[in-house]
Parts: C-alpha cells; sequence; structure tokens
C-alpha cells in the first residue's frame, strides 16, 4: 500500500500566512502540520508516499525533505493548480500504479493515528473505504450518509441542508477503481474535481464504500480557530521538559517544554505549553495553551492560548489572547499614552482591538 498526502491548495482561510508559506506547514506545538500526518502514515507501515505539491513546494520540500526522517520513502508530485483533491489523484496516476492507497489530506489532524484504518483496509474487500467524525457543523465538509451495515449510500459535498451529521475526514482509503471515477467526473461549482463526487460515482456503480465512524479529536486545520483548537489537543498530550534556561525568579506551573537554547527571565509560563529553541521570554507570563517558536522575543506581555511563529516579537503587550502571530511579525507597545492606534498590516491580515 502507498500513501498520498495532499500538500497543495491556496489556504485562502488562512491568510495572510498562506501567503508565504503553505498552510501545511503551520505550526501545531512548534511542529509543522503536515508532520503529524507523514508521522501517522509511517506507523501504519506505509513506506512509499507521494507529496503532491502546489505553489509553495520548494517550502514543503524543504520540511519534508526525502522523508527518511519519518522512517519513509517521499515522491513529489506536481500540481500546476489547484484543481481539486481528486485532480491531485488524477496526476498521481503514474506514482500510485495499481496499488491501493492511503489518501492523506496534508492540513488535516487526526489524533491517535491510521494504523487500525489502514490495517482495516488492507483486509477489507471495499473499493474504498472513508473515515467520519460527527460535527457540529456538516456544512462545510463532504458530509456522508451510512446504512447499517456501514457501507456509504449517498455524499455531498458541503449541502447547505446535510442529511446527516457525519463529516467526511480527510484521510481515505481507495483502491485503483478510483482512477477511472477521477477521470470520469466533472468540475463542480467551484470549478474543482471533488474527491466527494468521484467516491459518489462509485458507490453509484455498486461498488462498495464503506464507512468508520471516529470519536478522536480532529481538526482540518484551515482556518485560525481550528488551528489553535488543534494546537490545544496537542499541548495537552505535551510532557513537560525543560532544557533551556529558566532563572530563579521564573515561575513554571504544570506541563511546560522549554527547548535547548530558550531563555525564561522574570517571567510565569503556564502548561501546557511549549517555548521553542532560541525563544527568549522576559518579565512575561506565557500560556497556558501557548506554542512559541523558534527565536521568538516575548517582553513585558502576557499570552495565552496562542500560537507565534518564528522570530515574532511581542513587547509590551499586556493581554494577547487566542492569537496567531506570523514569522518575524512585531507586536509592541506605542511609546506614548496612546492616543491612536498605528498598524502596519499586510493583505488579508486581521487586528481586532478592544478599545
Ligand atoms: C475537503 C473535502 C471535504 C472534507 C474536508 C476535510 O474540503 O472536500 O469533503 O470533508 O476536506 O477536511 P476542503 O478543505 O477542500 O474545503
Amino acid at each position: 500500500m502507498k500513501a498520498l498526502v495532499l500538500a497543495g491548495g491556496t489556504g485562502s482561510r488562512l491568510r495572510p500566512f498562506t501567503h508565504t508559506r503553505a498552510k501545511q506547514l503551520l505550526p501545531i506545538a512548534n511542529q509543522p502540520v503536515v508532520h503529524y500526518a507523514l508521522r501517522a502514515i509511517a506507523d501504519a507501515g506505509i513506506v512509499d508516499v507521494g507529496v503532491v505539491v502546489g505553489g509553495h513546494a520548494d517550502d514543503i520540500r524543504r520540511a519534508v525533505g526525502d522523508g527518511s526522517a519519518f522512517g519513509l520513502r517521499v515522491t513529489y508530485l506536481h500540481q500546476p493548480e489547484p484543481l481539486g483533491l481528486a485532480h491531485a489523484v488524477l496526476i498521481a496516476r503514474d506514482f500510485l500504479q495499481d496499488d491501493d492507497f492511503l489518501l492523506y489530506l496534508g492540513d488535516n489532524y487526526l489524533e491517535g493515528g491510521v494504523t487500525e484504518f489502514v490495517r482495516r483496509s488492507r483486509a477489507g474487500r471495499d473499493a474504498a473505504r472513508l473515515l467520519l467524525t460527527a460535527v457540529p457543523d456538516p456544512t462545510a465538509f463532504g458530509v456522508a450518509e451510512v446504512d447499517g451495515d456501514g457501507l456509504v449510500r449517498r455524499l455531498e459535498e458541503k449541502p447547505e441542508q446535510p442529511r446527516s451529521d457525519l463529516a467526511m475526514i480527510g484521510v481515505y482509503a481507495f483502491t485503483p477503481a478510483v482512477h477511472e471515477a477521477v477521470r470520469a467526473i466533472a468540475p463542480s461549482g467551484r470549478g474543482e474535481l471533488e474527491l466527494t463526487h468521484a467516491v459518489q460515482w462509485l458507490i453509484d456503480r455498486g461498488l462498495g464504500v464503506r464507512a468508520e465512524t471516529t470519536t478522536m479529536p480532529w481538526r482540518d486545520t484551515g482556518s485560525v480557530d481550528d488551528l489553535l483548537e488543534a494546537n490545544r489537543h496537542v499541548l495537552d498530550r505535551l510532557e513537560g521538559r525543560v532544557d533551556g534556561k529558566v532563572d530563579a525568579h521564573s515561575v513554571l506551573v504544570g506541563r511546560v517544554s522549554i527547548a535547548e537554547g530558550a531563555v525564561v527571565k522574570g517571567s510565569r509560563i503556564v502548561g501546557p505549553a511549549v517555548i521553542g529553541p532560541g525563544a527568549v521570554i522576559s518579565n512575561s507570563s506565557v500560556g497556558p495553551y501557548t506554542a512559541i517558536g523558534e527565536d521568538c522575543r516575548i517582553e513585558d506581555s502576557a499570552i495565552s492560548f496562542s500560537v507565534l511563529l518564528r522570530g515574532a516579537r511581542v513587547e509590551g503587550a499586556p493581554c494577547i489572547e487566542q492569537s496567531l502571530i506570523g514569522r518575524e511579525a512585531v507586536v509592541a507597545a506605542a511609546p506614548r499614552p496612546p492616543q491612536a492606534h498605528r498598524l502596519v498590516l499586510g493583505d488579508h491580515s486581521k487586528v481586532q482591538l478592544t478599545s
């Protein structure tokens, strides 16, 4: 069995971050989202992985390499335009040959891995197997109707009136039967070849598509709120470990991980929280549920439930919450008593002011 990891797409809901970087590389607990998928694939015993890349191909190549760091053999497949998930399968035809394969959307975070799912798909005789989970608002996803035997009867992509609350998670197992399906379907209203339509094509031809429902935490990290939520889930399982320097005037509460080369001075870090290598935290309060990336600087500030990317700086900010702060971005207090907010924001940035 092979795996296909989709790491293309535009990531429009994560602008401005996706102007400069692939959404699959945004960090959860200081690790790129796509690394979690690659580890789950390796844990399931799969070695040959095709990674479909688009606009930010070079970044993905740098972050994933040849796959050996994960025990994988990675082949890169170029999708020139984001024409849909089924289009990614179409261009991967030569790589996949006639092997069964696991398809994993590189921006999906699923706790607990896919080992059992892969084992059951290998043992089963179905044309495809889907992983589903109940969600409060299914309108943002592919939605499945499943019969009492666990066979999928009908699928709809982002329906206005969902017929069930079972959303398709971005993890699917396919036999080569899907290749005919992705060739047969037409682009959807949003101009994409939808994987959901390809799977429906299999169902319509009487080929068995089986569903499994999971209750494990899952997030499509395609929006800021979902990324912060995935960060909270992963930090909940974090083990405390201090390799960096913490001075005598600092307090660590709960599970806190401080990487080698990080420095904490006169600060309070409330776990779960992770501080990356080279970060310097002084006279501040950090956490809970906060991931501070490599080489960040936090001074005279308080920050919680947030994710800071490499090299971000926060100075004199008394209350930052539920924020995602990009690489080398600077948040600083105004030098004099503030009469006005002064902002230098890139395209699609978003700021919420309290006064
Ligand atoms: C895609 C699929 C959808 C699935 C979702 C899971 O949606 O089209 O069926 O439920 O991934 O993350 P997209 O993220 O492209 O909107």
